[in-house]
């Protein structure tokens, strides 16, 4: 049975945290909110606990975990030979959307990083989910917490959605912040690589570390099976939507007329039509979603989003797309793995 107790995400409810806590302690899995996404938790140094969240989700055991901590001093507990460049991060981006993926200590076990020898870390700013890694005593595991293949859940009842009787407790804690999963970088190669956009941006990351890569794999539009994809999360077919997907890049203007002609291509095939827009243009299709203006906006409402396409009776859906410029690189990356890297450039 899964219980969901809802949490002030402002000032959590001491008692309902120790609650959870217990709950990690003892080996369970608890679903919790982050700033980022919906995490779902277990003791990152517990094995058996961990081999559950694989199950829960099921999630390819060779895709490692994120493991959370509550402060910037864990980082070196959990990992060894740590670069300056970490130093630098932990600096100025712990507490907040950043993953650094660093040479592992033994103490982490292998299930939590499928058997790599390094270890991903973040330390989350949201109260939440720093009250529970501090009440757990303990650093916690946590992968988004949907099903494998599904959009990451920013709400709690997007996790329900996905996880309900596999998972313990969900603390709900409202919708999350940014809405899209956190930054990971790689520290461990020369110059640091960028694994998958998040909201520290790459300009951020370039502004304190100078030089900065970015796995190719998140910006080509068709994937390069061959490619090595050091981040073994990126191979895998994510937050796909049932309809088909389909991107449209460029201005705003070549946008809109692109879109406009693909309506008329698929209205006299009798297809379907949903649209989710970004620039708040009015289309006559069976289903609109408008994702806001902001690229805070839309990247805090583009999971949700898709999530609620499937809801709807459609056969094809078109995305305005966005400018790849700060979070735009992040919310497409997320959009081009939606399409299936169908993106089209008007
Ligand atoms: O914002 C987030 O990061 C959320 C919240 C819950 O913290 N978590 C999250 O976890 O998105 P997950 O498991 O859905 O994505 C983790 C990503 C995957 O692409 C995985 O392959 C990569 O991080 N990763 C984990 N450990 C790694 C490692 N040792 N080396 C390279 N990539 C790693
Ligand atoms: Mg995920």
């Amino acid at each position: 049975m899964t219980e969901v107790w809802t949490v002030n995400p402002g000032r959590p409810d001491v008692r309902i945290i120790k609650k959870a806590a217990e709950l990690i302690k003892k080996g369970n899995l608890v679903a919790f909110p982050t700033e980022t996404v919906y995490g779902l938790g277990a003791d990152a140094l517990n094995s058996e606990a961990v081999k559950k969240i694989f199950l829960a989700k099921g999630r390819p055991v060779d895709n490692p975990l994120i493991v959370h901590v509550s402060s910037g001093d864990s980082v070196y507990s959990l990992a060894g030979n740590v670069p300056k460049e970490a130093d630098v991060l932990i600096r100025e981006f712990f507490p907040g959307p950043l993953t650094i993926v660093l040479e592992k200590k033994p103490i982490v076990p292998d299930e939590t990083t499928a058997k790599l020898p390094t270890v991903a870390i973040r330390m989350p700013s949201s109260r939440i989910a720093l009250a529970l890694i501090e009440a757990s005593g303990t650093p916690i595991a946590a992968p988004s917490a949907n099903k494998a293949g599904r959009p990451s859940p920013t709400k709690a009842q997007h996790v329900l959605e996905d996880l309900d009787g596999k998972v313990d407790l969900i603390i709900d804690g409202g919708a999350t912040e940014v809405g899209l999963e956190s930054t990971v970088v790689d520290l461990t190669v020369k110059p640091p690589q960028i694994l998958r956009p998040g909201a520290v941006t790459l300009e951020m990351l370039r502004g304190v570390l100078g030089t900065v890569h970015i796995s190719p794999t998140n910006t080509q539009n068709l994937v390069d099976r061959e490619l090595v994809a050091r981040s073994p999360g990126m191979k895998y077919k994510h937050y796909a939507p049932k309809a088909e997907l389909l991107v449209v890049i460029g201005s705003d203007n070549d946008v809109q007329r692109k879109i406009s002609e693909l309506i008329n291509d698929f209205d006299t095939k009798g297809m379907r039509i949903g649209v989710a827009t970004t620039t708040g243009k009015k289309y006559h299709v069976n289903h609109i979603e408008s994702l806001g203006v902001t690229k805070q906006e839309i990247a805090k409402g583009l999971f949700d989003v898709l999530r609620r396409f499937d809801e709807v009776d459609v056969d094809v859906i078109l995305v305005e797309g966005v400018d790849e410029e700060g979070l735009g690189l992040a919310i497409m990356n997320r959009l081009r793995k939606a399409s299936g890297h169908r993106v089209i450039d008007a």
